[in-house]
């Protein structure tokens, strides 16, 4: 039981820790590569969260194709949401199957 003095968390548990540790990384060197299927440095997928201010995951990848490929690095474009706007990202997926980096 949580006593009622506890403070209020903001946030959820990190799901992947290891993401969220890339993330700050990622802040620091932005000309690291986030998206390596793609080529893509963080600091493309850092404006692109910034510019839209958007919280979904697919939003990102629709706009700098980050995610499209083997979509291992989803968890640090969601780590990155979670750092740069400091709000839960959103994995809510697209509609349809995602062939070449479009959605179909
Ligand atoms: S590493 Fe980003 S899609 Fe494979």
């Amino acid at each position: 039981m949580i006593p009622s003095d506890s403070p209020p968390s903001s946030r959820q548990a990190e799901p992947f820790p290891e993401a969220a540790a890339r993330a700050k990384e990622y802040l620091r060197h932005p000309d690291l590569i986030l998206c390596s299927c793609h080529g893509i440095p963080a600091e493309t997928v850092a404006t692109v969260i910034r510019r839209s201010n958007t919280r979904r995951v697919a939003d990102v990848s629709r706009v700098c194709t980050a995610g499209t490929g083997c979509a291992t690095c989803r968890p640090d474009i969601a780590a990155l949401i979670r750092e740069i706007t400091g709000e839960e990202p959103d994995w809510t997926l697209d509609e349809g199957p995602m062939l070449g980096g479009e959605w179909v």
